[in-house]
């Protein structure tokens, strides 16, 4: 290592998307590698709306590796943390910044010490994949920072061992999740299936139901799946394959009937319209994600979800819908005497109109199809340059 300044900091900040899964991974077959036993597939969503900002920075002055996660310290002892790191560091190359009178050594990375600071524009273990978005912007921007050439691919795979779903996260648009077949999971990565603009008129409607920690973690819910479920292996070894099959074919053609038959159907709505207008799903948490083909479907869900969950009367709308709420304007609602005046959007069967449930939803996020992770400027960095601290 050769510096002029003996105090230098550099610096790389990131910012990585989260993704929703149309085929789950659900099930691990090595807990440590985290491989699991079968593909899946996700959408990327739009990163303005969900997604992580991580900055990572290194010094000769930094004496252990740190993390703050939203402003609050966290340990980066775990595993998964660990094995993140240490597998970057052994892709790590030469880095020289030339302005500062920097020089790194490959091997110097091995000694060097780093400092993370991560926030997310969305709730944190609300069961919205922040740790999807968290680790694939932590591999990313430390590839970044480390001068690291290797493909999105590896990445993914680096990516995964911190967190299985974020190894999707690395691309944009479609992608699934290869399971692979070697023990050392150097195959088991994401590979891109169609970017976003393939088919970007699909509108995502999240409605956040609780934005509290989750009370059982994936990793315990699945471990237990894998344990007691005779119909897991069925499920991974003959229902997904063929699922993973249709489900590829849907996206190449644009089939949304297919797409959302595949996930399963808003019932009522899709069956009185006799072909299906919104698909859902859900991921360990109890948040659900619909999915509509365009920007006028969406207006028309947002009203009926709107008429069915109003927001409580001393609210602002505008901290109810967020995101693209410009959904708002499709749904022909502007103020919350708008959402009074909505007419009932479909009849039970015994013809009495759909009961309002007010209070069972936080808000609801109106997002799209997003890109990959991508490098920010030094202005957007989430530690000073001085201290090395969080900003
Ligand atoms: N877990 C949840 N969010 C995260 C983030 N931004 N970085 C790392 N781990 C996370």
């Amino acid at each position: 290592m050769a510096s002029e300044a003996e105090g230098w900091i550099l610096t790389a900040t990131g910012r990585a998307p989260t993704n929703i899964a149309v085929i789950k991974y659900w099930g691990k077959r090595d807990e440590a590698l985290i491989l699991p036993v079968n593909d899946s597939i996700s959408v990327t969503l739009d990163p303005d709306h969900l997604s992580a900002t991580t900055t990572v920075a290194v010094s000769p002055t930094f004496d252990r590796d740190r993390m703050w996660l939203n402003g609050q310290e966290i340990s980066v002892s775990g595993d998964r943390f660990q094995n993140c790191l240490r597998e970057i560091r052994k892709l790590a190359r030469d880095v020289e910044d030339v302005d500062k009178g920097v020089l790194i050594r490959k091997e110097d990375w091995q000694k060097l010490h780093v400092h993370i600071a991560s926030y997310n524009n969305f709730p944190t273990a609300a069961g919205l994949a922040s740790s999807a978005a968290g680790f694939a912007c932590l591999v990313f921007t430390l590839a970044k920072l480390m001068n690291v050439d290797q493909d999105h691919g590896k990445l993914s795979s680096i990516a995964r061992q911190g967190s299985g779903s974020a190894c999707r996260s690395l691309y944009g648009g479609f992608v699934k999740w290869a399971m692979g077949d070697d023990a050392s999971g150097s195959d088991s990565i994401a590979v891109p299936l169609a970017p976003e603009s393939h088919w970007n008129d699909l509108v995502i409607i999240i409605a956040v139901v609780s934005a509290k920690q989750k009370e059982t973690s994936s990793t315990s819910g699945m471990r237990d799946s894998v344990e007691t479920s005779p119909l897991l292996q069925y499920r991974a070894q003959t229902v997904v394959p063929h699922r993973v099959q249709k489900m590829e074919e849907a996206i190449r053609s644009r089939d949304f009937a297919s797409f959302a038959m595949i996930i399963s159907l808003v019932e009522r709505w899709n069956k009185a319209e006799g072909i299906p207008q919104v698909a859902y799903t859900f991921d360990a948490g109890p948040n659900a994600v619909l999915i509509s083909q365009n920007r006028n479907t969406a207006g028309l869900l947002l009203r009926q979800l709107l008429f069915c969950f109003p927001p409580p009367p001393d609210s602002e709308l505008s901290s109810y819908v967020i995101g693209d709420k410009s959904i708002l304007g499709e749904a022909g609602v502007q103020s919350m005497n708008d959402i009074k005046a909505l007419p009932p959007p479909f009849l039970n069967k015994d013809g009495s109109p759909c009961q309002k449930i007010a209070g069972e939803i936080s808000y609801f996020i109106c997002t799209k199809l997003g890109s990959g992770p991508k490098l920010l400027d030094q202005s957007q960095s989430l530690i000073s340059p001085s201290s090395g601290l969080p900003k």
